[in-house]
């Protein structure tokens, strides 16, 4: 009866399934969260409740045959009634009269736990970006020595195929500076004016609708209560025209962006807090970030594309840091939301 009382209580989803994950037990707060009886759960298997989510079943799988627990700390997840979760998820394998279970924890990803991992990936952010920035600024110097020098030989040859080679090594050269100078990052500090939102977002706008295919529909959602505060606009500009760039490149001719804009009171940013805060969300219809580069997303030079620099998110995040906001992304197939947080001070 008092274990009974005890699991009716626990904050977390708790099943018990057998060795093929069909569930065999549910808790109250799993039958709270997935909004289906404990008699419906029970003719589901464990993987029927998502239409998707980022637990590696193969390591379930293994788990289950070495009989060993295992836990992944951040699974994103849309249950098949659309709500979105980010859950701990702990599986472990239990013996009970001669028989394998399978224990299946869900805790959900609290606030608190939220920004740990934030703060944790923003380290390692910075590592990663400095390690970038020390080894442009290492090539930016005997860079610029070798353009140099190719230009003074340029001017003394005259032989057509010694100029060709001495064109190609300067060529080349600015190639290489246009790089290190993108790795660089923006090099100065924001101009702030006092600006509207929507005015940044309308212009990005016509930018994409001129480059997009006309099978691209942007809807609109745009909150008039947000007042105008001090940005700089320039690099607004940038950072959304970056996103949506990314989401028009991701669908491929055909899909949905939206560009939807709030006002929130009361929010925290990197540990700070603030009174009114601007979101802004840009969502698409595209395929979903690709898994395996997920974690690693805003980081310089990650990148899907065969042309694609993969700095364009990572320069988008470094701006919105200089505006103290933040950007986050879900995404999953069909669905991909990046969300700008922009403090009004
Ligand atoms: N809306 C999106 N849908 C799907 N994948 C996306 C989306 N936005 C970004 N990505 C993925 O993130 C990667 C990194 O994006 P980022 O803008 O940093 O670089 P890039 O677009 O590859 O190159 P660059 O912007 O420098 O030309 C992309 O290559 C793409 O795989
Ligand atoms: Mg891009």
């Amino acid at each position: 009866m008092f274990n009974e009382f005890i699991v009716n209580n626990i904050s977390s989803s708790i099943f018990v399934t057998d060795t093929d994950l069909k569930i065999l037990y549910a808790n109250p707060t799993a039958e709270h969260f997935f909004r289906l009886s404990v008699r419906r759960l029970k003719e589901l298997s464990f993987d029927q409740l998502f239409k998707y989510n980022t637990l590696d079943i193969a390591r379930v799988t293994l788990a289950i045959e070495q009989n060993q627990s295992f836990t992944d700390a951040e699974v994103s997840t849309v249950t098949i009634d659309d709500q979105h979760g980010k859950f701990e998820v702990s599986v472990s394998p239990i013996y009970h009269e001669a028989k394998t279970y399978v224990l299946i924890e869900l805790r959900a990803i609290d606030q608190i736990q939220r920004i740990n991992q934030e703060s944790f990936v923003q380290s390692q952010l910075h590592a990663s970006r400095d390690l970038i920035r020390g080894l442009a600024h290492e090539i930016k110097n005997p860079l610029g020595g070798i353009r140099g020098a190719a230009q003074i030989l340029d001017r003394m040859v005259s032989d057509d195929d010694l100029k060709e080679c001495t064109q190609m090594i300067m060529e080349q050269s600015d190639r290489l500076r246009n790089l290190v100078d993108r790795l660089l990052g923006p090099n100065k500090l924001p101009q702030r004016m006092n600006t509207n939102i929507h005015r940044i977002l309308e212009q990005v706008r016509q930018v994409l609708e001129m480059e997009a295919d006309t099978n691209i529909e942007v809807y609109r959602d745009y909150d008039p209560s947000i007042p105008d505060f001090e940005m700089d606009a320039e690099q607004l500009h940038q950072v959304f025209l970056n996103i949506t760039r990314n989401a028009m490149q991701a669908m491929q001719g055909q899909g949905k962006i939206s560009l939807i804009t709030r006002i929130i009171s009361g929010h925290m940013i990197h540990g700070q807090h603030y009174k009114l805060v601007a979101v802004i969300k840009i969502i698409d219809t595209g395929p979903g970030i690709p898994d395996e580069i997920r974690d690693t997303l805003f980081y310089p030079m990650v990148t899907s594309k065969a042309e694609g620099s993969g700095l364009g998110l990572s320069i988008a995040q470094t701006l919105i840091q200089q505006h103290h906001g933040r950007i986050d992304c879900e995404s999953w197939p069909g669905h991909t939301e990046f969300t700008v947080y922009l403090p009004i001070e």
